[in-house]
């Protein structure tokens, strides 16, 4: 079970980044142009915003399965002076549940809006929300960067 969900966990971001990426630049490019917030618009938003979920959901039944955090936790006197540990246990989680939270504001906050307001805000909190995540992969164990 843990290979299977490492896996979906690891290749899930593939899809997700680059949806968001396609939301940011839609968002911005049409909000600059002073566009009309249409059904594409909505349904690219929500999509990006379910996959965020989704990945983070199955982070959290990786956060309970996983060894590394299983290892952390068992030495939790080392939890924070180990690299490794403070990253996964701590740092990836914490940022990752921050972002999705933004990505969740951002959908919410652009339906009480109108007209091309509800670009802005979408593309603010989408931008902001992905710096944070690009910050916290774990670039190596994942592309092997
Ligand atoms: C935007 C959300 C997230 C993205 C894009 C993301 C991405 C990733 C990636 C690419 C890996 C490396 C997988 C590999 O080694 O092939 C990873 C590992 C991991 N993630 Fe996430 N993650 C996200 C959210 C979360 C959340 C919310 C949690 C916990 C609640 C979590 C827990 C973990 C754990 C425990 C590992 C290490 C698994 C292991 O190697 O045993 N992730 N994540």
């Amino acid at each position: 079970m843990y290979t299977g969900i490492l896996h979906l966990h690891s290749f899930l971001p593939y899809i997700f980044i680059s949806l968001l990426i396609i939301s940011i630049l839609v968002f911005w490019t049409k909000h600059s142009g002073k566009k009309e917030f249409g059904k594409s618009d909505k349904q690219l938003a929500l999509f990006t915003l379910i996959l965020a979920h989704t990945q983070a959901t199955i982070g959290l039944v990786l956060y309970f399965i996983s060894p590394i955090t299983k290892a952390a936790f068992e030495n939790s006197s080392e939890l924070m002076s180990n690299e490794t540990y403070r990253f996964y246990a701590v740092e990836h989680i914490l940022t990752m549940i921050f972002g999705i939270i933004l990505i969740t504001m951002g959908y919410s906050k652009s339906k009480k809006k109108e007209g091309t307001a509800k670009f802005k805000g979408l593309a603010l909190f989408y931008t902001i929300a992905l710096v944070l995540i690009l910050s916290r992969l774990p670039w190596e164990a994942w592309l092997g960067v």
